[in-house]
């Protein structure tokens, strides 16, 4: 298992580019599946979520190869929809492979996936969507089943603005027969850029970015080449990375209106955000003031972004509270920034953070993805030196987190 090695205190600055959203081009990846031909995936981030998905396709018997940044798919070639369940288990998201397949084989089968251990995540919505679309879904043995011998649009109306469930059945409906309409639907711009990109192959879908996606069964879709939208949580990242160390940054090729929810509470903090076109950047003062916190569905304020800012809160010189209301779990950074010397009391959906005289270097723990970067986050701020273990968690979204930091004036390196 590797580490990351931490000494803290150092004031970053400088300028860093921001790669292709993971949670957009993971859906990307499996829409490629109903093209049936060669795509190009332009400027994609070499983590491990995504060669999971590619390990996934490659195993379905597509054919996948990188020129450097470039991902490029043959899935011309696939010939099953048996996802291993091996491969499942390391990534929840590989559940949106369900409607990329259904929508190819009219069948798919795929054990109940994993991921960040995030509490409940239940997939209730993404299954009865499917029902309404002529799909039957059986669950054995830790295994979802479906089948349709003759998918067909339905109008479907989301309990709640689900991500996963709203791709899923964008998915399933575009190659359907008839038309799909989906009401209260998640708003989050790798949806929009998951509508863009299958439009781009012939798909006919309009909506997405509102809370209702049309979407026009087609026949068939063709190859295209694609560049997907920049990571708003990875540019979220450094931009606290640069407020906890009191330091400026500027990200070039990032789209500022995507993290309006981010920045606007790093300027209630007392930050300085200056946005151009494709760029941000963030001026931090010597002291920063607390802000409260609710994570929300998009244009909310992200719960992907709820741990960093924690780390960030604790050294703030008021109390800040955190409501997290998408994943009970997502607390689990709190109890190792505990250890670090931070002043955090947690009760159920709530984190209260108060100010503390200074984070100390210790040995902690990434227990998910983004509470694993908060970690990170927390170590450059702390006095002496922070050993973060467990990181396969954080390069599950991250390609060299330690690379970007190093970058723009860090002390971190990677140990096994
Ligand atoms: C996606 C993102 C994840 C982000 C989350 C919320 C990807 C690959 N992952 O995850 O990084 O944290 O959106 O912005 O894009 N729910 C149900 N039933 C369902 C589906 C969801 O109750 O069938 C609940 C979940 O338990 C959770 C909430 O809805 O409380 C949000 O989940 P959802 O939007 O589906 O998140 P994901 O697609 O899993």
């Amino acid at each position: 298992m590797s580490k990351y090695i931490i000494h803290g205190g150092k004031r970053l600055e400088g300028e860093l580019h921001i790669d292709a959203s993971k949670n957009a081009v993971l859906p990307i990846i499996a829409a490629t599946i109903l093209s049936g031909n060669t795509t190009y995936l332009y400027n994609c981030p070499r983590i491990v979520d995504v060669e999971t998905m590619v390990d996934i396709l490659k195993q379905l018997g597509c054919k996948i190869k990188w020129d450097n940044k470039t991902l490029i798919i043959d899935t011309s070639t696939i010939q099953s929809y048996d996802i291993s369940e091996q491969l499942v288990r390391k990534m929840r998201s590989s559940i949106i492979l369900l409607g990329a397949i259904i929508g190819k084989f009219g069948k798919a089968k795929i054990s109940y996936p994993g991921g960040c251990p995030l509490g409940a995540r239940p997939i209730d919505l993404h299954l009865s969507a499917f029902k309404k679309m002529g799909i039957t879904v059986t669950e054995e043995h830790g295994f979802i089943i479906c089948e349709s011998s003759h998918l067909r649009g339905a109008k479907i109306n989301l309990d709640f603005p689900s991500v996963g469930a709203t791709e899923n059945i964008m998915l399933a409906a575009t190659l359907a027969a008839g038309d799909t309409i989906i009401y209260n639907t998640a708003r989050e711009p790798e949806i929009v850029d998951l509508q863009n990109y299958l439009n781009a192959c012939g798909a006919k879908i309009s909506g997405a970015g509102t809370e209702t996606i049309y979407i026009q069964g087609v026949k068939r879709l063709h190859s295209v080449s694609y560049k997907v939208i920049p990571d708003r949580i990875i540019a979220g990242t450094y931009l606290v990375a640069a407020a906890i160390t009191r330091g400026t940054v500027t990200l070039k090729d990032v789209y500022p209106s995507h993290l309006r929810a981010i920045t606007s509470k790093l300027e209630e903090a007392g930050c300085t955000i200056v946005e151009d076109v494709n760029q941000i950047t963030l001026i931090s003062p010597k002291e920063l003031k607390g802000v409260n916190i609710t994570t929300e569905p998009y244009p909310g304020y992200p719960t992907d972004m709820q741990s960093q800012m924690m780390a960030l809160l604790c050294t703030c010189n008021e109390m800040s509270i955190i409501k997290e209301n998408l994943f009970e779990a997502r607390f689990k950074a709190a109890y190792e920034l505990i250890r670090m010397g931070a002043n955090i009391s947690v009760e159920g959906r709530i984190a209260i953070i108060k100010p503390t005289a200074f984070l100390m270097g210790t040995t902690v723990y990434a227990e998910d993805l983004r509470g694993g970067a908060a970690l990170v986050l927390a170590g450059l701020a702390a006095r002496g030196t922070t050993v973060v273990e467990d990181i396969e968690h954080i390069k599950r979204g991250y390609q060299d987190i330690a690379l970007d930091l190093r970058s723009i004036g860090a002390s971190i390196q990677e140990r096994e």
